[in-house]
């Protein structure tokens, strides 16, 4: 966490998070800390492509994030946030570019190999089984796990009391910010090295929002960096180490969240003055 942009928002809890994929800068033994310096921890690089045979959307486009930091993905709706988020996950192909994890080029797995490689993914739309239980979301979750995931489940729990509460209602009753929760903690259930979320306060009160929020930093300070893409813009900044403008496809802007909020330009065409 570099900066501390978010002070003592959330909790300190690191026991949730792969060991493997910790945001922690120290160089352990076997897990080849060190060739990871100067490299961000998931990279979307110099990404240009498209849906099928369809125009590119993205061009050049390098999203990324740090071991234990948050990214934001902020930009004008259209602007491809979406697209660099799917490209990054496998959903589509990039004519050029490359997509890295930890260190690792993992450009040419599906989407499947890149949870197994350790990647969660929390999608803009359809992000739960509304028909299914929040527990029967969470086992869900788990698909690729044959081990005894139950400590997971109650981390996840812990993380999210509402969800325990209501771990046996149907996940289509739940509130908006409710419903998040449970795609987060779903995402969570593979114990990713990495989470990414695409509009995480989509369509939810203010308040809501600052709750949710407050959760994604938690989940931070377990040592899970987060890529995100946020429609709150200002917000989602002020708790970002990094944020990435996106306009038509490209990169416009990239800074510290802090900058980005301090950008005169910026401000002015993106964040409302
Ligand atoms: N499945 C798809 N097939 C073809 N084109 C698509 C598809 N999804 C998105 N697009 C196009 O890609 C462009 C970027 O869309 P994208 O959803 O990535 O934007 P976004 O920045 O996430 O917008 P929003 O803020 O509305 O979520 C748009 O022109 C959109 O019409
Ligand atoms: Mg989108």
């Amino acid at each position: 966490m570099s900066g501390g942009a978010y002070g003592d928002r959330g909790n300190k809890d690191r026991s949730i998070a792969n060991p493997d994929g910790a945001g922690t800068l120290v160089a352990r033994p076997g897990t080849g800390g060190a060739r990871h310096t100067g490299e961000a921890f998931l990279i979307g690089d110099t990404m240009t492509g498209g849906y099928g045979a369809g125009p590119d959307i993205l061009h050049e486009c390098t999203v990324a994030v740090n071991r234990g930091e948050i990214a934001v993905i902020v930009g004008p709706n259209g602007a491809g946030k979406s697209t660099a988020m799917k490209a990054i996950f496998g959903m589509l192909d990039v004519r050029s570019g490359s997509v890295r994890l930890d260190g690792q080029d993992i450009t040419g797995l599906s989407p499947q190999g890149r949870v197994g490689a350790g990647m969660g993914f929390v999608p803009q739309t359809s992000n739960i089984f509304t028909s299914l239980s929040v527990e029967e979301n969470l086992e869900m979750g788990a698909f690729i796990r044959r081990d005894d995931f139950s400590g997971t489940m109650a981390q996840v729990y812990d993380l999210f009391p509402i969800l325990k509460e209501k771990r046996h209602q149907p996940a289509g009753e739940l509130s908006g910010g409710q419903r998040q929760q449970v795609a987060v903690g779903r995402a969570l259930m593979t114990q990713p090295k990495v989470l990414m979320l695409d509009e995480p306060t989509a369509g939810v009160s203010p308040i809501v929002m600052d709750e949710l929020f407050d959760r994604i930093i938690e989940v931070a300070r377990t040592g899970i960096p987060i890529l995100m893409v946020e429609q709150n813009a200002r917000q989602a900044l002020e708790i970002a180490d990094k944020g990435y403008v996106l306009v038509q496809g490209r990169n416009a802007y990239t800074g510290s969240g802090r900058e980005l909020l301090d950008d005169d330009e910026v401000r002015r065409s993106f964040l409302g003055g």
